[in-house]
C-alpha cells in the first residue's frame, strides 16, 4: 500500500491529522484504502476485537503519522478504536492530538494509574487515546511486563480495534517485546528511504513474536 505526500494543507499539528482535518484529500482516500483491506483482513476473524502494533525498521519511517491517520480513519467507520503510545523513547501522539501526557500508559504501567482513568477521549468520536505517559528509566521491562499483557487484553475486549504506536524495530528491542502481545504487526517502510536489508533485518527480528498482517509504503517526498 502506498501513502502519496499530503500535497497542501492548512494543519499544525507536529504529525499531520491529515485524516480528520481533510477528508477529501489524496492521503485521505488512501488511509481509507488501507482500511479497506484492513477490515476485510479482520472480517473473517471470530472476534472484531484485533490488536495491532504498528511499527518501522527505523526512526522517521512514519509510524506515528500512519497509526494516527489510520486510527482516525477507522473511527470514522463507526468502529470503537484505541490508540496507544507506548513508544516510552519518544512519545508524540500527545502533541498529535494536543493532550496532556501528565498521565498515561507508563503510569498504569508502574500502578500510579487505573487504565480507565489514563484513557483520553479524543475529538473524533469513537476514537480514545493512551498516551505514553512520563518517561521511564525501564521502558522494555514494563512493555515486557503481565501488567502490559492485561492492559492490551482489558483493551481488546472494550474496543473493536487497538492500535499501538512503538519505537524502531531496528533501534530498541521494545518493539517486538509489545509484538509478542498482539494479534499483528503492520510494518511502516519509507519509499526511496528505507533500505531492503533493513525490511528484511526488520523481520526477522519480529518474526517469532506476532504475525505480519501488512506493510505500509509511507511515500514521503
Ligand atoms: N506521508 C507523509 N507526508 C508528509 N509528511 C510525513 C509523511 N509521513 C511522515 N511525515 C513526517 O515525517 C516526520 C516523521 O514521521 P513520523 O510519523 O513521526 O515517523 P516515526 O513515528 O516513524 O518516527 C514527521 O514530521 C511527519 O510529519
Ligand atoms: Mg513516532
Amino acid at each position: 500500500m502506498r501513502i502519496m505526500n499530503r500535497k497542501s494543507s492548512h494543519l499544525t499539528n507536529k504529525v499531520n491529522l491529515v485524516t480528520a482535518n481533510n477528508k477529501r484529500s489524496k492521503i485521505s482516500e488512501e488511509y481509507r484504502s488501507i482500511r479497506t483491506n484492513f477490515l476485510s483482513l479482520i472480517k473473517d476473524k471470530e472476534s472484531q476485537s484485533q490488536t495491532f502494533i504498528i511499527t518501522s525498521p527505523n526512526r522517521g519511517e512514519g509510524k506515528t503519522t500512519t497509526v494516527a491517520n489510520f486510527a482516525i480513519s477507522l473511527a470514522q467507520l463507526g468502529k470503537k478504536v484505541l490508540l496507544i503510545d507506548a513508544n516510552l523513547r519518544k512519545a508524540t501522539l500527545h502533541f498529535s492530538f494536543k493532550v496532556s501526557n501528565y498521565v498515561g500508559l507508563s503510569s498504569v504501567l508502574l500502578g500510579k494509574t487505573l487504565f480507565e482513568d489514563a484513557i483520553i477521549e479524543t475529538e473524533i468520536q469513537g476514537l480514545n487515546l493512551l498516551t505514553s505517559g512520563p518517561d521511564t528509566y525501564n521502558p522494555a521491562d514494563l512493555l515486557g511486563s503481565t501488567l502490559m499483557r492485561t492492559l492490551i487484553e482489558a483493551a481488546s475486549e472494550k474496543y473493536d480495534v487497538v492500535l499501538i504506536d512503538s519505537p524502531s524495530v531496528l533501534e530498541f528491542t521494545d518493539s517486538k517485546i509489545i509484538a509478542s502481545h498482539c494479534d499483528g504487526l503492520i510494518l511502516v517502510i519509507q519509499w526511496g528511504k528505507t533500505k531492503s536489508n533493513d525490511v528484511i533485518l526488520a523481520q526477522k527480528i519480529i518474526s517469532d513474536s506476532t504475525k505480519l498482517v501488512g506493510v505500509i509504503l509511507n511515500d514521503r517526498k
